[in-house]
């Protein structure tokens, strides 16, 4: 990181400088086509001016009024949310900030324009009588009009101080009215969305699940100002926290109509006392701001993601057959080495073998037993793990392999010989969930044991990992804090990012899927260590069809994790396949049951999938038709050069003779002519369509549109069209 100070610095000496030599000029945070405004007001507080549009002229900025102090702490005017709130260490309980310096660092860039390298505004504050400093961080991403802020809070008093609340960001807005989208659900029904109008008072979305940050609620939204912003139109605000804990994330309207909004990790039974010259980080608070609605500050997000967020984000990713919905816990060594060959018959590149695997005493034949003991199976697996990365190799597949490193089962050596690892209160019931326990991550004896399973797999080739958390932190207590119980939930998190931090220095790029019974973890803040994550256990190709619509507007397609199953055989197979081929594909199905025609139709697709990969993986997505709205729904990927295109369209429940309109298509070149074709047909079919084999020009296609519905197409049909460039 090249550190250069590139704005005003007031320097001050032994506290706040009472007078100031020359007003601070406007602090800008720009992307290419968003501005964050901060400014120093003559009472020295640091004011949030402006979160926009970026204006032509950069000189507008200093005519902007100062409404908002930018970051509000607690106990002495504040009148609403605040910030930040401690307690220092004479008991007084307020906070006061005043700005103290401001520097820019310039930051890695993107490979291909060094001229629009990324910058961080880096701002420091202080409280003129105490010594505790704050510092906010913006880290703007210049091409992808994405921002990252977060937060540091460090003091030098005599004894620790308290802090009750920590927020990764405040914004501030002042619109007429704001509409918040919100994403909710449930094990098998995650990523629903909900659009309200915010109504004077405080909205708060949070969880305190501890483990599970996507389960029930989703630290991601958008915010609509003036009026609901739609997929192409208006602004809208997409903000999502970075952390794989309880997070809360607040949205005050007050009696001016004025809305803050503040997003952290959820203060909730987590007063923490922060030592002198020590630095409580706060996560990161990522966000994107668009004039153009929902699907371009997604995109932003995907491309930001890629780049930036997600491990080996812009990197290939592994097709994969998995044993999940095929056998459950039932399975033997045969019966792996007959499931593996099926992985090479497929043609995916990966099998994936699931829960069930391991413990001898006893072995895992059901969720009751045995999670904590990391070795083999010895009735199932006689020759180990070895054997079947062998076998994988034979096929000309790799071998990858699911844990759930952060768990235990009483019934287990793991749990008898370490009862004082476990997450547990003194004097209650030991309180089980999907029969487990959550293991006390707070503990580096923990932390070391959570490392060795993962390492232990890794060191014999195992090629993938799937890391699994299937439960919740309930009746927490952790006999590794001792008199600091309200540290667990954040440093149960803390104690998961020292795990990943080791497994990615040692292995930086084995591909990881980030699983929670379900999607009940995909954060930011571990998706930057894995390269995909589980959206839901839910497989059946309608609800899918809306899941990964909910999750799409958050998460780039490479990391949704998508397969095809016999979850709902009503499906065809061609409707399942087109719908997992929308994110990351992968299948979890019993090959050896599929009709020599079904076989020819997966490799067939599985095939094609590989060559189009690149555009659905690292293309921008527009999602054209809503399944929200209607009966159909569609979605496109662009390649970023304009000469490829992949149109998925579904006909959900459409009804008889309903019209059905063409679909407009976006992102295409106007002038460029496109070739459309459909693919993914099942052997001895002809396309119905009548776009098929037809050229049109960008223009066309965006001005007037397809059909991906045929009249009276029945229900539970699909198409999937390919565009060239002629
Ligand atoms: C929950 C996951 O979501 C499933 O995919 C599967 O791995 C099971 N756990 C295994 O117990």
């Amino acid at each position: 990181m090249l550190k250069s100070v590139l704005s005003c610095c007031l320097l001050l000496l032994g506290g706040v400088a009472s007078v100031m030599a020359q007003p601070t000029p406007p602090i800008v945070v720009e992307t290419q086509h968003t501005s964050l405004v901060l400014a120093v007001g003559p009472d020295q507080k640091l004011y949030h001016t402006y979160l926009g549009a970026r204006l032509t002229n950069a000189a507008d900025y200093a005519a902007l009024p100062h409404q908002h102090e930018a970051y509000v702490p607690a106990g002495t005017d504040n009148l609403f949310e605040p910030a930040i709130r401690l307690t220092h260490t004479d008991g007084n309980p307020s906070l006061s900030l005043a700005f103290a310096s401001v520097e820019t660092i310039q930051v890695k860039g993107n490979v291909d324009s060094p001229a629009n390298d990324n910058k961080e505004t880096v701002i420091r504050l202080r409280d003129p009588q105490y010594p505790v400093d704050v510092v906010l961080h913006f880290a703007a991403y210049y091409q992808e009009d994405v921002i990252k802020t977060w937060t540091e809070i460090r003091h030098r008093e005599r004894k620790p101080v308290v802090l009750t609340n920590y927020a990764s960001a405040m914004l501030h807005f002042n619109a007429h009215q704001y509409w918040l989208t919100q994403f909710h659900g449930d094990w098998a029904k995650e990523a629903g969305q909900q659009e309200s109008q915010l109504t004077s008072g405080v909205k708060v979305i949070d969880t305190k699940l501890g483990t599970r940050p996507h389960w029930y609620q989703t630290p991601a939204f958008f915010l609509g100002l003036d009026q609901a912003a739609t997929e192409t139109t208006g602004q809208v605000l997409a903000g999502t926290l970075a952390w794989t804990g309880n997070f809360r994330l607040a949205f005050e309207v007050d009696n001016l109509n004025a809305l803050r909004v503040s997003a952290g990790i959820n203060p909730y039974a987590s007063e923490y006392t922060l030592p002198a010259n020590q630095t409580f980080t706060t996560p990161e608070f990522i966000f994107t701001y668009s004039t153009q609605g929902k699907g371009q500050a997604s995109r932003n997000l995907h491309r930001w993601a890629r780049r930036f967020g997600v491990l080996d984000g812009t990197e290939p990713r592994l097709t994969l057959l998995n044993n999940w919905e095929a056998t459950f816990f039932d399975f033997n060594e045969p019966k792996l080495d007959g499931l593996i060959a099926d992985a090479g018959k497929l043609g995916v590149d990966l099998f994936l073998l699931d829960d069930g695997w391991f413990g001898n005493n006893p072995p895992r034949n059901d969720d009751r037993t045995s999670l904590g003991d990391w070795q083999p199976a010895k009735t199932k697996l006689p020759h180990g793990v070895g054997h079947l990365v062998q076998t994988a190799d034979k096929n000309g597949v790799k071998f990858g392999i699911w844990i759930e490193p952060e768990m235990v089962n009483p019934q287990s050596d793991l749990y008898r010989q370490h009862p004082e690892w476990v997450l547990k209160l003194p004097n209650r019931p030991e309180h089980y969930y999907r029969n487990q326990l959550v293991l006390d991550l707070t503990n580096p004896k923990v932390q070391d044991f959570v490392f060795n399973v993962v390492d232990e797999q890794l060191r014999q080739n195992v090629a993938y990992v799937k890391w699994d958390c299937n439960r919740m932190i309930t009746n927490g207590y952790s006999q590794y804090l001792k008199q600091n119980q309200s540290h667990l939930y954040i440093d149960y998190v803390r104690g998961l990012y020292k795990v990943l931090d080791r497994v990615r220095q040692k292995y930086p790029h084995v591909p990881m899927m980030l699983c929670s019974g379900g999607g009940a973890r995909s954060d930011y803040g571990g998706l930057k260590y894995f390269t995909e994550f589980w959206p839901s256990d839910n497989t059946d190709a309608v609800e899918r069809v809306f899941i990964q619509w909910g999750f799409s507007n958050f998460f780039p397609s490479n990391t949704l994790c998508s397969h095809v199953t016999n979850w709902n055989r009503q499906h065809t197979l061609k409707f399942r396949t087109d719908v997992a081929m929308m994110g990351k594909l992968g299948y979890d199905i019993e090959v050896e049951k599929m009709t020599p025609a079904e076989l020819q139709f997966s490799q067939q697709a599985v095939k094609d999938y590989k060559r189009l990969s690149p555009v659905i993986w690292q293309g921008d997505q527009y999602r054209l038709r809503s399944p929200y709205e209607g009966n159909q729904a569609a979605v496109l990927y662009v390649e970023e050069r304009q000469t490829k295109a992949v149109l998925f369209g579904y006909n959900l429940h459409t009804r008889t003779n309903e019209t059905v309109l063409p679909v407009r298509l976006q992102g295409l070149d106007p002038a460029r002519r496109y070739r459309v074709a459909e693919i993914n047909l099942m052997p001895g079919t002809k396309s119905e369509l009548p776009a098929h084999t037809q050229t049109y020009s960008g223009d066309y296609l965006m001005q007037v549109g397809i059909t991906v519905s045929p009249l009276n197409a029945p229900a539970l049909t699909s198409h999937v069209l390919e565009l060239t460039a002629e």
